[in-house]
């Protein structure tokens, strides 16, 4: 038992070893700390088995490829300590989250030579970013008024550990009495939502920005379920008003599956509820998790 929580203790792993969350440390001269130099991805476990774990751990190394950071696994190794982590905690249902950070250099300067790469692995219970009420009866949403940091500054396609642009645009939405922000590029186009792809419904195509985002690997399993309805997708440039006049917009991540914008900029979206493509992805979303067909089990 933890002293603060009263629940019991998780495990975490960090520095090559599962420890008990309160014994779980890092050096406050990483470079994480210092210089947000680090990157992360999030997966989740249904039932026990991890969703598109190969994805995950493939998006996860190449974003450290991309930033020249070295995870002190190769996959496979990496692969049994998510598999394990959840095992640990004993958990069905999970938010899984992997990060590598810089590591602790000669000096706490911003150099990022020398360091010693540290890999932290850890799983609670699953999380999802919407409520259970706001996922039936859709969200609220607001265009940015700040603009997605372009991928000439810093690749949209790294998850890394700087958060700030996203965190930012979410805070305005949250302070305007929204529950999100949507992010526009530099170029006045829709890029994604802090924290998840953006999907427009009209005359029963979907429609998706292409660039300029994270590439969510639910964004990608929602293209896929769509073509097994014969629902064509295309990946293209969306504009405001393309959001503001389509039949349904909703958002999907990890944490939060599949669910509806039903106003944005005080415009109502559609039907001004979770219109039926939504419902349709979202439920075969479900049960895809649920199925566990693309999912690796962590028990035997
Ligand atoms: C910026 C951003 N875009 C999109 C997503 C959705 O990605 P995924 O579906 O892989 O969770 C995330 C997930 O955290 C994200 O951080």
């Amino acid at each position: 038992m933890t002293a603060i929580t009263g629940r019991a203790e998780r495990f975490v792993y960090v520095h090559g070893e599962f420890v008990p969350e309160n014994e779980a440390r890092i050096s406050v001269f990483d470079h994480v700390v210092l210089y947000g130099d680090a990157v992360f991805d999030t997966a989740c476990a249904w039932g026990g088995k991890v969703f598109k774990l190969d994805e995950h751990i493939d998006r996860f190394f190449e974003s450290a490829h991309a930033l020249k950071l070295e995870i002190p696994l190769d996959k496979g190794a990496l692969k049994e300590v998510v598999l394990e982590v959840v095992r640990r905690n004993g958990l069905q249902n999970a938010y899984i989250k992997m990060i590598v950070t810089r590591g602790v250099g000669e000096l706490p300067l911003m150099s990022p030579y020398n360091c010693t790469p540290n890999l932290i692995v850890f799983a609670v219970p699953y999380l999802s970013l919407i409520s259970p009420e706001k996922q039936a009866q859709g969200i609220r949403a607001k265009i940015s008024s700040m603009r997605r940091i372009p991928s000439e500054c810093l690749d949209a396609k790294i998850k890394s550990c700087n958060y700030l642009n996203h965190i930012l645009m979410r805070m305005e939405a949250n302070e305007a009495g929204l529950d999100e922000a949507i992010e526009l590029g530099l170029d006045g186009y829709v890029a994604e939502a802090p924290g998840y792809n953006v999907f427009v419904v009209k005359h029963g195509v979907l429609y998706t920005p292409a660039e300029n985002i994270l590439v969510g690997v639910t964004r990608q399993t929602v293209i896929e379920l769509a073509a097994e309805e014969q629902i064509p997708t295309v990946e293209g440039r969306l504009t405001t008003f393309d959001l503001y006049n389509a039949d349904e917009v909703f958002l999907c991540s990890t944490a939060g599956g599949v669910f509806a914008v039903v106003e944005i900029d005080g415009r109502v979206i559609g039907a001004g509820e979770p219109g039926p493509m939504t419902q349709k992805l979202d439920q075969k979303y479900l049960a895809l998790l649920e199925g566990g067909g693309q999912s690796t089990p962590a028990y035997p």
